[in-house]
């Protein structure tokens, strides 16, 4: 059988794991980044009486937000999240958001 071919297994958990990295940020890179973040979101990313709970959602949804805020496009109270989104790359946001992505939403 094609499965039991160690060859052709071993590519095929290759080509899954590669897959996943490409998909992805870094949450080991990610965690560095967060010095600004955890003033408002805190350090476990649940938020506070005014600042969203950012930790477990969406890796795709939050960096989404952090892109439509550093464009702009999302606009934020005194346009806060611009600020803290406007200096960071485009691997930072994606790292930031496998980051927050990885936390426990409860
Ligand atoms: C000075 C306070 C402050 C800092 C610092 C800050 N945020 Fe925010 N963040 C907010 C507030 C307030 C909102 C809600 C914005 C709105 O919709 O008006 C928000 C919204 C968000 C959202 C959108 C959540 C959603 O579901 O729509 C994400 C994601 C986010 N912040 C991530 C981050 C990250 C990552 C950092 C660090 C790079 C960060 N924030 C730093 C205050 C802050």
């Amino acid at each position: 059988m094609l499965i039991r071919n160690p060859i052709v297994t071993a590519l095929f958990v290759l080509l899954l794991t590669a897959g996943e990295v490409q998909a992805g940020g870094d949450p080991v890179r990610g965690k560095t980044l967060t010095n600004d973040c955890i003033s408002c979101h805190g350090s476990d990313g649940k938020g506070s009486f005014e600042s969203p709970r950012i930790a477990g959602l969406g890796e795709a949804h939050i960096y989404n937000q952090l892109k439509a805020f550093e464009s702009g496009e999302r606009p934020s109270v005194d346009g806060i999240m611009h600020l803290y989104t406007e200096n960071l790359g485009e691997q930072d946001l994606a790292d930031l958001a496998a980051y927050w992505a990885s936390l426990s939403a409860d």
